[in-house]
């Protein structure tokens, strides 16, 4: 399945797989309004789609994942005031990043390019990401005199630590996809030319699982990191408890025993 070949965002559906494309490779992938609002749509749309497995987000033409937020665009947003600039720039970005760290279904990066800004905070939010060995990293809104505001002063600091993370936000400096493997922004880095197929395989491994297992891994994870041991704990058993009556669970636990491959359902 494939949309316009001139949206902000494409969308292409095979072999279980959904690839989300940012589509403005002439601004390097900025992230005005409406792409960031076509980005939610599909993201709604394919998370109850039974067809799609897995997501992978990355950028169009050669040089860019995403270079951020749209600067043109919300500077006029700051111009009105911190009402309508917290509004219609801010709560439109976190909801997008909490959205793609609280997903269902497990979103990879395939970082090709420039990360900047808010294209560096997706690959913050996103449960998996990959890089090329080309993409390249920064945090450069202390430049602009603002602090991130898609998620990047809170989550970046889980991700790799308060004095690492500082120093990234408060130099603004690239940093290339080994130092972002280093700092635990990607879990892997990969040459260029063959990062879209690194990215489908690990796509492709995850959607071979029962999805049922995969979302209770997501929402045990990405839950806890935010609770007390404890809390989290529990989150882990009433994740368990939930598949305990499906039919996977039963067919992984079964397929075991009976040395065969499972052949899991989604049930
Ligand atoms: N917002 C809006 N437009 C952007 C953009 C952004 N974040 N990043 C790049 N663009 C646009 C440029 O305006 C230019 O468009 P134009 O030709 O119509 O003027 C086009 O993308 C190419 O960018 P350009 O700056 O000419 O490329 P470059 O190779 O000289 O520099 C970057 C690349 C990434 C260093 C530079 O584009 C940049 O600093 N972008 C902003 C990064 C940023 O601060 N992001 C955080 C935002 S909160």
């Amino acid at each position: 399945m494939q949309n316009e070949v001139n949206a902000p965002v494409l969308l292409d559906i095979r072999d279980r797989i959904a690839t989300l494309t940012i589509n403005r490779p002439s601004k390097l992938n900025a992230l005005d309004y409406e792409t960031v609002d076509l980005l939610l749509h599909m993201l709604d749309r394919l998370e109850s789609d039974p067809d799609v497995k897995v997501l992978i987000v990355t950028g169009a033409g050669e040089r860019a994942f995403s270079a951020g937020a749209d600067i043109r665009e919300f500077s006029e947003s700051v111009r009105s005031g911190a009402a309508a600039a917290v509004r219609d720039f801010v709560r439109r970005g976190q909801h997008m990043t909490a959205r793609m760290e609280s997903y269902r279904k497990p979103i990879i990066a395939a970082v090709n390019g420039y990360a900047f800004g808010g294209g560096c905070e997706i690959v913050e939010a996103v449960p998996l990401a990959l890089a090329s060995d080309e993409a390249i990293f920064a945090k450069p809104e202390i430049k602009l005199g603002m602090p991130p505001t898609f998620g990047g002063t809170q989550r970046l600091p889980r991700l790799s630590g308060r004095k690492r993370s500082l120093h990234m936000l408060l130099t603004g400096e690239r940093f290339d996809a080994a130092l972002a493997l280093q700092h635990g922004l990607v879990n892997g880095v990969v040459p260029h030319a063959e990062l879209m197929s690194a990215a489908r395989q690990l796509a492709s491994r995850i959607a071979s699982y029962s999805p049922l297992a995969v979302a209770a891994i997501l929402t045990a994870v990405t839950r806890g990191l935010n609770m007390t041991i404890g809390e989290g704990l529990q989150v882990e058993s009433e994740q368990f408890a939930g598949l305990v009556p499906t039919r996977d669970l039963r067919e992984g636990l079964d397929a075991w025993i009976e040395r065969r491959e499972p052949a899991f359902s989604g049930r």
